[in-house]
């Protein structure tokens, strides 16, 4: 187990890295810790696995046993590829603070939160999109400035660095992400996507034999476990017939 000096020692230590840790490549924040994410039965791993929409309707149960959470926690899940505007921007999923954990590692998550769970529905035909899940320390006085109301309600033009500093949250201490994609639902007026957020493994070829994973220190991989080649990299855009409405 970490206590906490050796845990903020550990991520002073990786804090030059880019995109080590537990949340989607390339977020701007991460962890060393991974955080224990389970949709239905399903406990995601590993991190990045591409979960059918049906599957996430509900929120998921979250649990982690490399921290052991003293006082409270802030829970934030993020989508960072949501079409606007020609670019990817960050849309707010769901945010709870007062999270406690149980001696069982499950965390308590007060329903329904400063902003409730909302399903990731990327628009059809759209690239997977990286949901990040993290969980952060809960500062003493802790409280969301009035700056964040609007997007508390729209969710859409988040933005976790924004945030992380206007509330005065530490790096997260635990994190992980999920991908979901929906290339079956009814299409819309013909779009097109932007192309995907660049990441530090843009270039190179996939390597569909090697799994592996992100840890502390590493780049960002380019592969992910059994086998499924991570979407990492400067792509064209995908053309589709839909509105990009959906998020
Ligand atoms: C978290 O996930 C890891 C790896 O899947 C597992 O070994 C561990 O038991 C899980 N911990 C909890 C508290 O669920
Ligand atoms: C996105 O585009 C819309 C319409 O062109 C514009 O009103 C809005 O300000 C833009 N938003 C950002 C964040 O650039
Ligand atoms: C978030 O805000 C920072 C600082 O203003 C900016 O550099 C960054 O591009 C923003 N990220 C997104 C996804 O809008
Ligand atoms: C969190 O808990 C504190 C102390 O119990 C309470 O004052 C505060 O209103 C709670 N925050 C939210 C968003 O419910
Ligand atoms: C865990 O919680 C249960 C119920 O609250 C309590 O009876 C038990 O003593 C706790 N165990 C530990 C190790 O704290
Ligand atoms: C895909 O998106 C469409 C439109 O939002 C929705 O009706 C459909 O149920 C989605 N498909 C899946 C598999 O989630
Ligand atoms: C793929 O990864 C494996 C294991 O790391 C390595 O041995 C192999 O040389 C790699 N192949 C390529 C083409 O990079």
């Amino acid at each position: 187990m970490f206590n906490l000096s050796f845990l903020s020692f550990y991520l002073l230590l990786t804090s030059v890295e880019v995109a080590s840790g537990q949340a989607a490549p390339d977020f701007p924040v991460s962890a060393s810790a991974t955080l224990n994410v389970t949709y239905g039965t399903n406990d995601i791993s590993p991190p990045g696995e591409l979960i059918p929409r049906p599957e996430v309707g509900n929120p998921p149960t979250i649990s982690t046993d490399v921290f052991t959470l003293t006082k409270r926690g802030v829970l934030c899940m993020v989508d960072s590829d949501v079409p606007r505007n020609g670019t990817r921007v960050q849309l707010l999923h769901w945010l709870v603070s007062n999270v406690t954990v149980s001696n069982s590692s499950t965390l308590n998550i007060p329903i329904p939160g400063e902003a409730s769970y909302r399903q990731p529905s990327p628009p059809v035909g759209d690239i997977p999109h990286a949901y990040s899940f993290l969980l952060f320390e809960q500062p003493e006085s802790f409280s969301i400035p009035e700056q964040f109301n609007d997007v508390l309600q729209k969710r859409v033009f988040f933005n976790i660095s924004v945030f992380i500093a206007a509330t005065g949250l530490q790096d997260p201490i635990a994190a992980n992400y999920i991908r979901v994609q929906n290339l079956t639902g009814v299409t819309g007026t013909a779009t097109t996507f932007p192309a995907p957020r660049p990441t530090s493994e843009a270039t190179g070829t996939p390597n569909a034999t090697s799994s592996v994973l992100s840890f502390p220190g590493a780049a960002s991989p380019v592969v992910i476990g059994r086998g499924r080649i991570f979407w990492a990299g400067v792509g064209t855009a995908i053309i589709a017939g839909v509105a990009a409405f959906a998020l």
